[in-house]
């Protein structure tokens, strides 16, 4: 059989869930693998159509999709997200409807089951097979009982699709609903009480109901509320995952874009932050530059022992 597996680590060959695939080509030397750095490489698939469809003949040419991916910041990388957005928008989903697949992560067990729960709605609105999935911690791969476990995971995603056998779908597909958002009657705008409030959305369209929303929501403020359009930061890439934060608490873009200053000076003193984006591909907010789920992820780190609300 032949598996391509879409890595989502922005490490590429360097990544440690590339590693758990390449342990299932080892004890699998009778199917064939290919691999693809999807995250790694999303700027080039964005810019290079031929690029793309390169990878995605690759899909149409294997009988299985392993979606590998680690965790980051509480589900898949931004990059990955948006490789699976470039497939609804380039209108390739025939390549993988009515493929057998399955996803495989590697994290440290922190929120894993939504990074899966998510792979597993986007499998669905694809049209493919989903089969199982296996979440390991990051370090599992040098414990035989885990390697073992792998092992079995790979055995009964080749059995499922030698046995052809019928799967269920999970998740109710995404419909796409005509609505136009209409703000009712102005209500009396909330006390503040100094409090400071921003707004942080991605609408691209100032007529969207989105855009629509977030003056409604701003009104209700009494105007009292900073509201940003992060598309209209300079935010020059994603996370790397070169855990520079880790051990200095520096990200490797300090200096070089607006991300950092702007959430130490915006973000991180507001009293209120509000997160609106549209929901794309079964995942809210939408994929992005250093989206602003990375806004979130800092405040689970750290902020929110501060008790700051995030709603
Ligand atoms: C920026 C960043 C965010 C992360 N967020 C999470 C997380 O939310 N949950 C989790 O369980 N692990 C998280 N991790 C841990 C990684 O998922 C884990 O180290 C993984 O094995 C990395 O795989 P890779 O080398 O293939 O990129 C994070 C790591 C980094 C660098």
């Amino acid at each position: 059989m032949k598996i391509i597996v879409l890595n989502g680590s922005p490490k590429g060959e360097v990544s440690v869930t590339l590693q758990y695939a390449r342990y299932l080509e080892k004890v699998n030397p009778q199917h064939t693998f290919t691999y693809e750095n999807i995250a790694l490489q999303i700027k080039h698939l964005e810019n290079d159509l031929t690029a793309f469809n390169r990878v995605i003949d690759r899909v149409r040419q294997s009988d299985i999709v392993l979606w590998a991916f680690p965790l980051y910041v509480l589900s898949v990388h931004g990059n990955y997200k948006r490789f699976i957005e470039l497939i609804t928008e380039r209108g390739v989903q025939d390549a993988f409807a009515g493929k057998y697949t399955a996803t495989l992560s590697t994290s440290i067990h922190f929120y894993d089951h939504t990074a899966h729960n998510y792979m597993h709605a986007v499998c669905d609105d694809l049209n493919m097979k989903y089969v199982d999935f296996f979440s390991a911690d990051m370090n599992d791969l040098h414990k035989e009982e885990y390697r073992r476990q792998l092992t079995l995971f790979g055995q009964r995603l080749f059995s499922a699709v030698k046995n052809n056998i019928t799967v269920q779908k999970l998740y109710p597909p995404l419909q796409k609903r005509d609505f136009t958002y209409k703000p009712g009657n102005p209500a009396s705008a909330l006390q503040t009480n100094g409090r400071k409030i921003v707004i942080l959305h991605d609408s691209k369209d100032p007529e969207s109901n989105l855009a629509r929303m977030v003056n409604r929501v701003k009104e209700r403020f009494g105007g009292n509320a900073t509201v940003v359009n992060i598309n209209e930061l300079n935010i020059k890439g994603d996370c790397l995952g070169c855990l520079i934060c880790g051990s200095s608490n520096r990200c490797f873009y300090e200096g070089k874009d607006d991300y950092i200053d702007f959430y130490r000076n915006t973000v991180m003193t507001a009293d209120i932050l509000v997160y609106a984006a549209a929901l794309l591909t079964a995942s809210f907010p939408p994929a992005g530059r250093r989206s602003l789920t990375e806004f979130s992820s800092i405040h689970i780190h750290r902020y929110c022992r501060k008790s700051r609300l995030s709603y």
